[in-house]
């Protein structure tokens, strides 16, 4: 393989930034975020309002937009971090037991409440950690193979809920849902 090969093998595997209403930022040829507001308070709406086109996302596959100021992830998981993920029982979760999803308000943090479909392929998740707000590392990353916030040392399993350290909730999920069958409206 050659360098430049693997210099865009990498970018794609890894994250990328888009900012609303500042442009589009892509990585390969398949993932773009849209801003389609064109009337009068487009500045307004889009603001607050993010498009992203998660087509070209396989499994095993997270990008990273930048919504209101924060990261959010977006990942399409394996069937392996679906199942890491469905085999904790709620009880098990010793230290935030609730979904902390605006989306399932009320609910608590079992799986398929933490993702957007029903196959809990699709989880979004702001991407910042609950202690004291560092970005936690992801793909796979500390003891529960989920994400891994260096900063104090707090492990979140596959599906974002924090098993173990200082964090005292789960990873935050954002007012999300998908408006078509590769698009995902953030806010
Ligand atoms: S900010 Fe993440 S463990 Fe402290």
């Amino acid at each position: 393989m050659s360098h430049a090969e693997d210099n865009e093998s990498t970018r794609r595997d890894f994250l990328y930034y888009a900012t609303a209403g500042a442009g589009v930022v892509t990585v390969g040829a398949a993932v773009w975020p849209l801003v389609n507001q064109m009337n009068p308070s487009a500045d307004v709406q889009a603001l607050s309002t993010l498009f992203i086109d998660v087509g070209g996302l396989e499994p095993g596959m997270q990008l990273t937009v930048n919504f209101l100021g924060k990261p959010v992830f977006i990942r399409r998981r394996t069937a392996e971090e679906i199942e890491l993920g469905r085999a904790v029982a709620v009880d098990e979760l010793n230290i935030d037991r609730d979904s902390r999803n605006p989306n399932k308000p009320g609910t608590d943090a079992s799986d398929a409440n933490r993702t957007m479909d029903d196959e809990g392929e699709w989880l979004v998740m702001t991407g910042v950690c609950t202690h004291l707000g560092c970005v936690p590392l992801g793909d796979g990353a500390g003891d529960f193979d989920g994400w891994f916030c260096p900063c104090h040392g707090s492990h979140y399993d596959t599906a974002g809920r924090i098993r173990r350290g200082p964090a005292p909730e789960n990873l935050h999920i954002p007012v999300a849902e998908f408006i078509d069958d590769t698009t995902i409206q953030l806010g």
